[in-house]
């Protein structure tokens, strides 16, 4: 691999791209997964009969919503619901719906860095449910959070859906619980879903199914490399490939170059070299038990006060406080 002239890099998609292909092992990290082609991707991945993770999302909100949404606001002075990438707010629809028919004072605040997604949520939350406050914010997490805290002193609850914090290693999700915490004060909730160990089979078809969406959101990332920085990814040259690790809990795709050859990447002015069979880590989906959750909540100043589960205990959500 060599650079072919000193350029200056400019955005973090180019940077770290770079970074990442340049590397021994190679990487990319899966946020880039996420244009419009991976958003849509996404969406089918969510429908998939392998994909369980949102269907057991929605099941808990389901059997559990009036359970749930007492816990948000138990001295009924009202609270802010705040959600952390809200994708398109299907799941948050029970609980939005079950908070107006127990008429608690709330607003909704989906906060997502594509403006697209805010848009249409809160277009669709107008005409579904236009009893409900919304204010959707577009931009980093944390800039928005830090925003909230001047704007409004009521009860924040802030909900991270989806096992989201499942794509960070254990010492980056810690960082993000303690921001995360930071943004809190103590009384203010956090509502988190945390997808659980299981039968390493389940975990591993969720990733590889057998429609090959999965594969196609995963070589999604070189595809967006071609268009954004002009490079010449033969797809098909590639192969998705998922591990599953019982002991540690961990979920890994990589993609897999299927011979020797050579890319272009034009506007880093490099050429990515790979060996037949070197491989590219993108995606890291983790999972979790009560003890590991305990672990990185305690780490971060919060504690576990409840959780709730699907009948097959194969996803949890839990509700956390901030340590006093
Ligand atoms: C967004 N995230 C929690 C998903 C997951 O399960 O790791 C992304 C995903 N990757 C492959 N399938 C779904």
């Amino acid at each position: 691999m060599n650079s072919k002239d000193q350029k200056v890099l400019v955005s973090t998609f180019e940077k770290e791209v770079s970074e990442g292909l340049t590397a021994f092992p190679k990487y990319l990290s899966s946020k880039f997964f996420y244009d419009e082609v991976g958003d849509a991707l996404f969406q089918q991945i969510m429908e998939l009969p392998e994909y369980y993770l949102t269907r057991a999302e929605y099941e808990i909100f389901e059997m559990h919503k009036s359970d749930i949404i007492q816990n948000f606001d138990v001295s009924n002075k009202g609270f802010d619901l705040i959600e952390l990438g809200a994708g398109d707010g299907k799941k948050t629809k029970v609980l939005l719906q079950e908070l107006l028919n127990q008429h608690y004072d709330f607003t909704y605040t989906p906060i997502d860095i594509s403006e697209n997604a805010i848009t249409g949520l809160v277009k669709n939350l107008n005409t579904e449910m236009p009893k409900v406050t919304v204010r959707g914010q577009i931009g980093e997490y944390f800039e928005v959070l830090d925003r909230l805290k001047h704007i409004s002193d009521r009860k924040k609850v802030i909900m991270v859906l989806g096992s989201n914090i499942g794509n960070l290693l254990h010492p980056r999700a810690i960082q993000f619980l303690k921001r995360l915490c930071n943004s809190m004060h103590v009384g203010d909730l956090l509502f988190m879903g945390f997808d659980q160990k299981k039968h390493p089979q389940k975990v591993l078809d969720a990733y590889n199914d057998k429609s090959g969406v999965t594969a196609a959101f995963n070589k999604n990332v070189l595809a967006r490399i071609n268009k954004e920085l002009n490079a010449n990814f033969n797809l098909d040259k590639f192969i998705h490939w998922e591990t599953y690790d019982p002991e540690s809990g961990t979920a890994k795709s990589y993609l897999v170059s299927k011979e020797k050859q050579t890319v272009d990447i034009d506007n880093l002015s490099l050429q990515v070299h790979f060996e037949a069979w070197e491989s590219i880590h993108t995606e890291i989906s983790q999972k979790y038990d009560d003890d590991i959750v305990k672990w990185l909540t305690k780490e971060s100043g919060l504690k576990i006060e409840k959780s709730f589960s699907d009948q097959h205990n194969d996803y949890k959500d839990y509700l956390i406080t901030k340590v006093e």
